[in-house]
């Protein structure tokens, strides 16, 4: 008995590999490399004196995904693999689309073919758009994301709804809201492509020389600082919850239909600039800024409400922001050494 992690290698996903390793389950990895590298792997194996399965392919291709159902006694899915840069799939819908859905649908005809349960799905707060109410539980109701990528994510969820239903399978939408840091051993993180999108690394990346200053995206907002506010989740907690999430469906009896739905923050909300300070405390550094206009597209304001998975999941954030910070540095660090 398996679980095939789709885009294991890749940030959220190399994680909780490490964490399901280290709750005893077997492991197989699809990922493509489109946005990681075999060193992720090696790292991996590093961290945990385990060598997961890998299979270096698009899940686009059917039958090499259904080899891969043929080789092994797969009894769940955790699934990452997808693009997800926003600004990209403004530019690339057709792709973003593709890519996103096509291979989850792959895997669900997988599924649906086998009998097999237990599909947990990457998802993400941005599902709610600018909620009305803070913080965000799962009875917030669903905005149609702005974003070709957030449309994939909405859509995914929509799909996997009407796939538990009609073949009583149980499946777990999981809604990350901003995930940041890196392993503790500094040997798995984000790895950087281009010019950062998302906050942190950017700050990251300026602590390092990398990138002259931080752009603030608007100091007009009506928040505490007139920043922006985001929940900042710990990727490793954000792992933790995945293999939560996973026992609690393969748990269940089968042949039922589940359909588990959680929000994954702290539950705490920071703004840009309280970020921006918290890593230049983290780790003795500055981060130069200019303030900007606001970009396109960006919410005022969103964090959890993390009660349900706590009380269901028995799981929550345990780390603090500076401390995930500092793990961000550390990462850094590495990259810097690999070079
Ligand atoms: N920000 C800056 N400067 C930067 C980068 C970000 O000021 O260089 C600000 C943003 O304007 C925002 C906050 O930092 O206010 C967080 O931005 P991120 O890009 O890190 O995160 P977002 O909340 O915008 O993005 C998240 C997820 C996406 C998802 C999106 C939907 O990372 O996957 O929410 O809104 F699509």
């Amino acid at each position: 008995m398996a679980i095939l992690v789709t885009g294991g290698l890749g940030y959220i996903g190399s994680h909780t590999v490490v964490e399901l390793l280290n709750n005893g389950f077997d492991v197989v990895i699809v990922d493509d490399l489109s946005n990681s590298e075999r060193f992720i792997l090696k790292n991996i194996e590093e961290i945990t004196g385990k060598k997961p399965v890998f299979y270096p392919f698009d899940l686009k291709r059917k039958e090499l995904l259904n080899q891969v159902f043929e080789a092994h006694q797969i009894d769940g899915c955790i699934n990452f693999a997808a693009y997800k840069a926003v600004g990209e799939s403004q530019e690339k819908p057709i792709d973003y689309y593709e890519n996103n859905l096509f291979s989850l649908i792959n895997i669900l005809q997988e599924f649906k073919a086998r009998d097999i349960s237990n599909f947990i799905f990457s998802s993400s707060c941005t599902v709610y758009g600018q909620a009305d109410v803070m913080p965000i539980d799962e009875n917030t109701p669903l905005k149609m994301p702005e974003s070709v990528y957030g449309k994939t994510k909405q859509m995914g969820e929509e799909i996997l709804i009407d796939f538990a239903k009609a073949y009583q399978r149980k499946i777990s939408l999981l809604r990350y809201f901003n995930p940041i840091g890196a392993h503790p051993t500094a040997k798995i993180g984000e790895l950087p492509v281009g010019v950062p999108y998302n906050l942190v690394p950017y700050v990251m990346q300026t602590a390092a020389g990398v990138r002259e200053k931080l752009n603030i995206w608007g100091n007009d907002y009506p928040t505490v600082d007139g920043t922006a506010v985001r929940d900042y989740i710990y990727v490793v907690d954000l792992a933790k919850a995945h293999v939560a999430a996973l026992k609690r469906l393969m748990e269940m009896e089968p042949e039922k239909t589940v359909i588990d739905t959680y929000n994954l923050g702290t539950g705490k909300g920071s703004s840009v600039l309280e970020v921006v300070k918290a890593f230049e405390r983290a780790n003795n550094v500055e981060i130069p800024y200019q303030i900007c206009e606001r970009r396109e597209g960006d919410i005022t304001i969103a964090y959890a409400n993390a009660d349900k998975a706590e009380r269901e999941l028995n799981w929550k954030s345990e780390t603090s922001l500076e401390d995930a910070l500092k793990t961000t540095w550390e990462w850094q660090k590495y990259l810097d050494s690999r070079n």
